[in-house]
């Protein structure tokens, strides 16, 4: 079975958008493939969170993720600040990896851009700790979206270089496996095509029905079809896109002929979405909380899933070792 190693930023609580966007892969996949999920909360440590941050926001994403259906029989889901063996992986790598190649990275020139006073060397070799989170698993696949194509890269770089400079064939190439392509997406309730966070239009999973009904009942709309079988500008296709995600095929299509003769009342389409939406999200939610108030099993969990990956980072790390001449 192959590899998979996926890593977690922890920002924020998870939306609609995350939901269709990564996790739905990543609960497909942990059926098919030996999967490593883990928590990226070293990477996070670039802009300098508080110690009161990081346990809370760990812990809200882990049960987030486990009311999602993510399975901890079936994959490792972990901290990555549990699995010490990545560090040193992360030195050897570091130890041929140049300045000028990471000053080149592009999400790096940005950070540097936006934080001009906290350009740490921890910004810089982002690229490496996350080529060895990839390669300590000796991963054939990494789901990503394309926001991370020029890390991959450098991923596939430093293991071909590792393997070249010791004449061997000892890390397989990462290759992405690309959520962009494969994900649904969901559009924003604001009239622009995307839900996320950095665009303030999220309809977030711990949402109460209050809330979604409010944010569902403010989605911009317009003044209606003017001629029959019209097509949908932007803000309505989202709202149809929507009910085409979380409800009834009858529903979108009851819906569709109203549009389509001029008879629509956005109010009432509305009204369904929302409560699709939380017929939807309301059983995640109360999992969400019932994991959240359980921080014993949480740890539990965290613990095996850390045992799991710890085990096989092991493997791969003595094998480095040798390979590298300390015997
Ligand atoms: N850089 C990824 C992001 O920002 C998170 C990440 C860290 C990751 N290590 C990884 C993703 C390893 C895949 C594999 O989303």
């Amino acid at each position: 079975m192959e590899t998979v190693v996926s890593g977690i930023r922890p920002t924020g609580n998870l939306h609609l958008g995350n939901y269709f966007g990564a996790l739905k892969s990543f609960i497909q996949m942990q059926n098919e493939y030996n999967c490593y999920f883990f928590i990226a909360d070293w990477h996070s440590m670039t802009t300098h969170p508080k110690p009161g941050d990081i346990q809370r926001s760990a812990n809200t994403i882990l049960a987030e993720y486990l009311a999602c259906g993510i399975d901890p029989s079936k994959c490792a889901i972990y901290f990555q600040s549990d699995v010490k063996e990545v560090l040193e992986l992360y030195l050897y790598l570091n130890m041929n990896t140049y300045l000028g190649e990471l000053e080149r990275v592009t999400s790096f020139k940005d950070k540097a851009r936006k934080q001009p006073n906290n350009v740490n060397a921890g910004l810089l070799t982002y690229p490496t700790l996350m080529a060895a989170d990839i390669l300590i698993h000796k991963a054939a696949k990494v789901p990503v979206g394309k926001d991370q194509e020029q890390n991959m890269e450098m991923a596939r770089k430093f293991a071909r270089r590792f393997n070249s400079f010791y004449e061997n064939d000892f890390f397989p190439e990462p290759a992405s496996f690309s959520l962009s392509n494969k994900a649904i997406k969901i559009p924003g309730l604001d009239g622009s095509g995307k839900m996320g966070k950095s665009e303030g239009n999220c309809i977030y999973l711990i949402d109460d029905d209050k809330t979604i009904q409010k944010k569902v009942m403010k989605a911009v709309t317009d003044a209606g079809p003017q001629t029959p079988n019209s097509e949908k500008p932007e803000s309505i296709q989202n709202l149809f896109t929507f009910l085409d995600i979380v409800s009834s095929k009858e529903a979108y299509n009851f819906y569709d002929e109203k549009w389509n003769d001029c008879s629509i009342r956005y109010g009432d389409l509305k009204k369904q979405l929302a409560q699709d939406i939380i017929a939807f999200t309301s059983p995640i939610r109360e999992r969400i909380m019932e994991y959240s108030a359980n921080t014993e099993l949480l740890k539990k969990i965290a613990k095996e899933g850390a045992e799991k990956s710890q085990e096989n980072a092991a493997k791969t790390l003595a094998e480095v070792r040798h390979i590298i001449g300390f015997r």
